[in-house]
């Protein structure tokens, strides 16, 4: 064990265009993880389809975000990347997990209850069941931590609870894990500033990473800033601050602070500045984007070769498993 590196390992639903809210939260981080850790970052392939989604385009929104992930940067000789359907070690040790975990545990997630609310028409068992199943994705590769945002650490503590519970019944075998929290800004609505930026509310809410600089331009001269007093500064300002904050200089952040301090600020060139960093910023992940699209092949060889070696860590982990619960 001397000279291995820590494992580190996240997963990320394939479900449509990513906005800079989740660049920030999960794929920036991921990036520079890979030249430290022992990596493992996939599409969490299955959790998607625990919601309400059309399966005429499912395939697409896998290819799009393994893109999306090559294109930010991940290097499939650093890390491995790979999608959850293609380890069905995953959903077999879910079952088992699932004959683990209390009813009760699953149903007072604050995730379940959240998207119960948004899709009363469709509150099946996957909805329930997807923290075991999220519990058995990490527990597979044994990692030391798991990178998320604030909105999954629940469900990383029910898996540490599985991890006990495990241990207990059937002799110590998995360790518990460790959240690592991006340390990043909440990126709000860009036209209802006291809500978080999310791809549900509609585009001109967000601002996706393949956006054009054109659309990045229209959509901030769209954003809501409001009205300020010398004290409380509107939310809408200082969402746009902390974007600057993030793709911006720090010279840029200090001339607008200051400029909205003194209320000589006007917003029309904060959101010009603004728009410009932002499109600079992504400019080669497009590029990056545009080429990999144009060779699927490649991107689906990659998550192949990625799936082998997944396979083969998470076979190893089930097999164990199964051994220890006596049904091997
Ligand atoms: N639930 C995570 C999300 O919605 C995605 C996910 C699935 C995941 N399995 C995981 C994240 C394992 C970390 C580790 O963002």
């Amino acid at each position: 064990m001397k000279n291995k590196k820590q494992i580190v390992l996240s997963g990320v639903q394939p479900s449509g265009e990513l906005h800079i809210g989740n660049y920030l939260g999960s794929l920036k981080n991921f990036v520079e993880l890979q030249n430290k850790y022992d990596c493992y970052f996939f599409l969490a392939t299955y959790h998607s389809i625990s919601g309400d989604y059309d399966p005429k385009i499912k395939k697409q929104q896998i290819l799009d975000l393994a893109i999306d992930f090559l294109a930010v940067g991940l290097d499939p000789k650093k890390c491995v990347i790979f999608n959850q359907i293609d380890i069905p070690a995953s959903p077999e040790l879910a079952w088992i997990f699932n004959t683990l975990t209390p009813i009760s545990e699953l149903a007072r997630m604050t995730q379940f209850k959240d998207k119960s609310s948004h899709q009363v028409k469709n509150i099946n068992a996957g909805l329930l069941t997807y923290p075991t199943l999220q519990a058995a994705d990490i527990l597979l590769y044994h990692p030391n931590y798991v990178p998320v945002g604030i909105d999954q650490i629940q469900h990383l503590e029910l898996t540490n609870k599985i991890v006990r519970w495990f241990n207990n019944k059937y002799g110590n075998y998995f360790k518990e894990i460790k959240p690592l929290l991006t340390q990043v800004p909440k990126v709000m609505s860009l036209v209802e500033p006291d809500k978080k930026m999310s791809k549900s509310s509609g585009p001109k809410h967000y601002i996706a990473i393949n956006d054009s600089p054109k659309i990045i331009e229209e959509k901030l001269k769209k954003a809501v800033t409001g009205v300020g007093t010398e004290k409380d500064i509107p939310q809408g300002a200082i969402n746009l601050i902390t974007l600057l904050n993030e793709f911006g200089t720090q010279k840029e952040v200090k001339k607008f602070e200051a400029e909205i301090k003194n209320n000589t600020i006007k917003y029309s060139e904060l959101k010009s500045v603004l728009a410009k960093n932002i499109s600079e910023y992504f400019a080669p992940y497009r590029a990056k984007r545009k080429e990999l699209a144009k060779n699927p092949e490649k991107v689906r060889a990659i998550l192949a070769q990625g799936a082998v070696k997944a396979q083969k860590i998470a076979q190893e982990t089930l097999n164990e498993v199964k051994s220890r619960i006596g049904v091997l």
